[in-house]
């Protein structure tokens, strides 16, 4: 790769399915490949592919246009929508074959309406019913999942193909939240079952409820989010040796000068050059890209973590490269991965940015061009 004077993202494709497979081991359950938020910022196309290459049985989405995404790209493996389907949507949900999550009396009759005109050619959109064990989100209350259970299978317009829920706490290790959550769901599935229901896919975990509590994943499938891309699940969920990250996040260094003290540097002039003979880089990141615009951001060159200088701009930000005399323009400067020894992990910056590597991840910019590892698969 020539020298790149503005900001990209390589992507290792293996890393996501090594991590796939070891969620996996870890559940002793097939994943479902969450790649929802392009992929957690990965690249959501090629992330699918790499997923179903990896065996994963089943992808999911947050939205409608995410899964019609899929579909375009002439990803026909099963998929489903996690969040709310519009009803004017669930027709072409049903033809294209993209799984729904019902979780409300309202929506299933609005359902019923928007697919009478189906009905006559026996298609049906396939469901897979929420059900709330206290994350306070989208899902029916425990108490009334059964009798919702019992009517949505006699519905014409709707197959129910799977039951699932979500924990709120798997990744706090300490909590017994994640116990109870369990043992609320697994009741549901028992009466359920006495009821004679058992829907095709049952599914509890993500990925902090597949690694770090595995004794609860008894049921069909897991859902592999932030694991399948090798970041932890929390800041006391560390992930166990052998998941690997998959994405670094880089910058081309612009422009290198020297400088004397009293120089000011960026927007508003919050930061004032120290000393004479100062070396300050410019790299080619900046919000636009997403950084975030706060002071106290850092990176890394020639594998040296190096302070940013004052305000970050839309598409640059100026870095102190006195300690790194050998930096030159054309260099890489390093976000997020590893670099002559040293690393910056997407935990790191998160918690510098004070929020976490989720946010950071999928923060990254379109314009940040993925590069990918293989190129293809
Ligand atoms: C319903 C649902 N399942 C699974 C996941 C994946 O969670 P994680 O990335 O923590 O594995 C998410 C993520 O937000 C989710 O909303």
């Amino acid at each position: 790769m020539g020298k790149r004077f503005d900001s990209w993202a390589e992507v290792d494709l293996g890393a996501i399915q090594h991590n796939i497979h070891e969620i996996s081991r870890y559940a002793g359950k097939p994943v479902i490949a969450i790649i929802k938020a392009n992929a957690y910022g990965h690249g959501m196309i090629p992330v699918a592919k790499a997923a179903l290459a990896a065996g994963c049985p089943f992808l999911a989405v947050a939205r409608f246009s995410e899964a019609l995404q899929l579909r375009l790209a002439g990803i026909t493996a099963p998929v489903l929508v996690l969040g709310l389907i519009s009803p004017s949507d669930v027709e072409q949900a049903a033809r294209e074959k993209i799984r729904g999550t019902l979780f409300s009396w309202k929506q299933l009759q609005a359902y019923e309406a928007a697919l009478a005109p189906l009905a006559y050619s026996g298609s049906k959109l396939p469901v897979h019913v929420k059900v709330d064990i206290g994350m306070g989100r989208l899902g029916l209350q425990a108490e009334e999942a059964l009798p919702f259970l019992q009517r949505a299978l006699q519905s014409p317009a709707l197959d129910v193909e799977g039951l699932f829920s979500h924990f709120s706490k798997a990744d706090m290790l300490e909590d017994s939240a994640t116990d109870q959550q369990f043992s609320r769901f697994d009741q549901l599935v028992r009466e359920a079952d006495q009821n004679g229901i058992r829907p095709k896919f049952v599914h509890l975990a993500n990925s902090a409820g597949a690694i770090f509590h595995s004794n609860i994943c008894k049921y069909d499938l897991v859902r592999g989010g932030i694991a399948i891309y090798g970041l932890d699940p929390s800041d006391t969920a560390v992930l166990p040796e052998g998941f690997r990250p998959a994405l670094s996040w880089k910058a081309g260094i612009t422009s290198i000068k020297t400088v004397r003290a009293g120089q000011e540097i960026s927007y508003c002039g919050r930061y004032q050059v120290k000393q004479d003979h100062a070396r300050i880089g410019v790299a080619a990141v900046g919000y636009a890209d997403g950084m975030c615009r706060r002071l106290g951001n850092f990176m890394m060159v020639h594998g040296k973590k190096v302070p940013v200088l004052g305000t970050v701009c839309m598409d640059q930000c100026m870095i102190d490269l006195n300690d790194v005399p050998q930096a030159q323009v054309g260099d890489e400067a390093v976000l997020i991965g590893f670099q002559e020894g040293s690393r910056i992990s997407a935990e790191e910056l998160g918690e510098s940015w004070g929020t976490i590597n989720y946010d950071v991840v999928c923060g990254i910019a379109s314009r940040v061009q993925r590069i990918y590892q293989p190129e293809t698969l």
